[in-house]
């Protein structure tokens, strides 16, 4: 059934050359009629309450129409109550209800918000609000709480939840084994820092008609979070976001600033642009949480585990319980008989963190991999032949089949393109001159968590083609993938394929998160097609004698027509449509899992093999070669697709190495604020690294038979650094990230 996969011609990103030219809008860049700026002051203390806020000579500042806090801010009818405490947002628990009362929960809080005529006469008066506070004592430091660490609600509510604990087997059977290991792990926070910063143009058209200008990952999502938060009906609310500059999970949620900025527009009744600082977005828009983990891992001395324990536990904040599956990976990857998995999570305060990029599967996958490399050595077994020992053929959590799993085809591919063979046996016992030569790989998995999704198609009677869709592209090239899934299914030429996105009006699609867009949408897209494929067919059916009895297997559809397969008649779909009569055509489709799916479990994998040369006297880390290999099923665009692991490993480097977001606990703030102390990675930072797919369909997950790349791309990237480190130097480092002073 697969004529889609032009794996060798990737189609070229279609709104590449509008990002490239600046043509591509993002939130920010809408100019409306009459627009307003408004400019967030927050807090600087972490827990108290603000004795008094002196507004006075920031409203006296020239052009300020208003300033705004918990003194005269208007309250949106759909906050919770004091007493409430919902259970249905992105996490669960309360969301910050911004300028509710004089309340402070976290450091860098917004407490006001000027607004005036410019940006900058906005940004001067945002200066001259001084608040005074009652300072409460704060609870900011993860690792010295760990024993106050709570079972998620949700856990307790459900013991079934992938967050409640499970045993398999013995409880700590691993303490059985001939050969076991205890180990502690941790990271800090990390910090979303995508190119584009946080922005929102928030525009009441009527008194009850909101449209918001928002950078977003969910256009839909954020319409009923609005539409809730605002008791409107959701058709009342309109989210634009056709282009996302960049976010890793950060725009998940709907954040205090957003809220601010729509309660600055009814207030003024004017639009409202509002753009967060790069400072502001160490403080109020999610982050990976930091994490505490500890493992015990057991074997026997030819290599099969016996049992893995793994506790997790990470800091949430005070009013919003955020919770992410760091063990999953621990509980279904190996064939280990006793398997005991415990999370926690400690309620700080701090703002909430959210998902970041292959969320907390990254955080659990930095402790089970290293934890895996460690046994490894300990038992003398190549960490790569320890993991083909310990290979599961079916889920050992679930019990069930794989929908498809090509990890094995995976290590190959890896390992013949880094060389793994040449890999020292001995840790530290490889260099060149100064330089100390380690290689290192990890796994990592990620769910192939396909959804639901609708799309729209217009056909045109000039032959081309329309489809849309509320979904959001942050970034990996979804109209590409889209367009490419249409032009194969349907034969229109992708030049003559639009694909639309990012509007609340389109049809349903959820977040772009959960690497679930094309598996999702793209499978709307090809529903839609095959509907516009059989109307085609009966058109020609009725209107053309050479097509009167020709069914669809009989038919190719190519360069925008039909043709009759050996034989000669041929229709261009233009020529179809106006020899019928026919008028545009525009219909709307939908597509989901069927009930075969949930027969198995569905997931993505990935293994990473990184070369690392550690500096013996400055301990100065590179990573000098990195090979990501995936199973993410057929591969629709292998351009993009290969873009997307590129980046995944981008920013496994900077997890390994440099990202780390260092709170001052005497005040609990964050004190890295800028991409000058808060390192993501450069061009310096990051070697060429090769992309290698399995590239073999699952049709359990979806029809195009595709997986999931986004998350898998980082999932395992950070234990493979540290793993490599190890075999350079001799040194484990179990505290991301690595720094040089760690190693010398
Ligand atoms: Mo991703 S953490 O699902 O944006």
């Amino acid at each position: 059934m697969n004529t889609f996969f032009k794996a060798d011609e990737p189609l070229q990103r279609v709104d590449g050359k509008m990002k490239v030219t600046g043509a591509a809008k993002y939130a920010a860049e809408y100019v409306l009629p009459d627009c307003r700026y408004a400019v967030l002051v927050t807090s600087s203390i972490a827990k108290g309450r603000i004795k008094s806020l002196d507004t006075k000579a920031a409203s006296n500042a020239p052009g300020v129409i208003a300033v705004i806090s918990y003194l005269n801010a208007i309250r949106p009818p759909g906050y919770a109550a004091d007493n409430e405490h919902p259970t249905e947002p992105a996490t669960g628990g309360q969301p910050h209800r911004v300028f509710y009362d004089n309340k402070v929960y976290f450091n860098g809080q917004p407490i006001a918000m000027v607004v005036a005529d410019t940006f900058e006469r906005a940004t001067y008066a945002a200066h001259l609000v001084k608040a005074q506070y009652i300072v409460e004592e704060h609870l900011t430091d993860l690792n010295k709480n760990l024993d106050k660490g709570v079972l998620p609600a949700s856990a307790k509510k459900n013991p079934k939840s992938p967050l409640a604990d499970y045993d398999r087997g013995v409880v700590d059977g691993y303490k059985t084994a001939p050969v076991k290991l205890e180990m502690e792990y941790e990271h800090p926070a990390e910090m979303h820092n995508p190119m584009e910063l946080q922005a929102i143009v928030a525009h009441w058209e009527t008194d009850d008609k909101l449209t918001l200008y928002d950078k977003v990952q969910g256009t839909q999502p954020t319409q009923q979070n609005f539409a809730k938060e605002w008791k409107l009906p959701p058709e009342n609310v309109k989210v634009i976001a056709p282009f996302v500059g960049g976010a890793f999970g950060n725009a998940l949620h709907n954040w205090p600033h957003e809220t601010a900025a729509i309660i600055a527009a009814k207030m003024i009744k004017k639009p409202v642009k509002l753009m967060l600082t790069r400072e502001q977005m160490f403080f109020m828009v999610g982050y990976r949480p930091g994490t505490f983990q500890r493992i015990g891992i057991g074997a026997n001395r030819d290599g099969k585990l016996v049992g893995i324990s793994h506790f997790s536990i990470g800091q949430t904040s005070s009013y919003e319980e955020f919770t992410e599956s760091v063990l999953q990976q621990t509980r279904m990857m190996y064939t280990a008989p006793n398997v005991s998995t415990r999370y926690r999570i400690l309620p700080m305060d701090v703002s909430t963190p959210i998902w970041m990029r292959g969320p907390g599967e990254a955080t659990g996958a930095f402790a089970l991999e290293s934890a895996l490399d460690e046994i490894a050595y300990e038992l003398n077994i190549d960490p790569l032949e320890l993991r083909i020992i310990n290979h599961t053929d079916q889920d050992p959590e679930r019990n069930m089949p794989w929908s498809t799993k090509y990890l094995k085809e995976c290590f190959k591919l890896g390992a013949e393109a880094i060389g793994w063979n040449k890999r020292p046996l001995k840790a530290g016992t490889l260099s060149d001159g100064p330089w100390k030569i380690g290689y290192g790989m990890a796994v990592g998995t990620f769910g192939a968590n396909r959804r639901s999704a609708k799309v729209r198609a217009k056909l045109f009677a000039n032959g081309s083609l329309l489809l849309q869709s509320a979904v959001t592209d942050i970034g990996p090239g979804t109209g590409t993938a889209m367009v490419g899934i249409a032009t194969d299914a349907i034969g229109i030429p992708a030049d003559q394929i639009t694909f639309q996105l990012g509007n609340s009006e389109f049809p349903v699609a959820g977040n772009q998160g959960g690497s679930s867009t094309v598996n999702s949408v793209g499978s709307a897209v090809l529903a839609v097609c095959d509907v516009l494929k059989q109307k085609l067919l009966e058109m020609a059916n009725q209107n053309m004698p050479e097509f009167k009895s020709a069914t669809l297997e009989q038919v190719t559809f190519s360069n925008g027509g039909l043709q009759l397969k050996g034989g000669s008649a041929k229709t261009t779909i233009g020529d179809l449509m106006k020899k019928s009569g026919s008028a545009d055509l525009d219909l709307i489709e939908e597509a989901k899992p069927g009930p075969e799916a949930a027969k198995y479990s569905k997931y993505s994998y990935s293994v990473h093999f990184v070369e690392v040369r550690v500096h013996s006297i400055t301990g100065r880390i590179q990573v000098t070669k990195a090979v990501t290999c995936a199973d993410a099923g057929k591969i629709i665009n292998m351009k993009t697709a290969g873009n997307q692991m590129i980046g995944g490993v981008t920013g496994g480097i900077g997890m390994a190495l440099t990202e780390d977001a260092v709170m001052d606990h005497r005040f609990g703030r964050y004190m890295t604020k800028d991409l000058a102390d808060y390192h993501v990675p450069v061009h310096a930072d990051v070697p060429h690294i090769e992309v290698r797919f399995v590239d073999k369909p699952d049709y359990i997950v979806d029809p195009m038979g595709t997986k999931g790349i986004g998350e898998i791309a980082i999932i395992g990237v950070a234990p493979a650094i540290a793993n490599a480190i190890f075999n350079a130097t001799g040194k484990r480092i179990r505290q991301l990230p690595i720094t040089p002073d760690k190693l010398i």
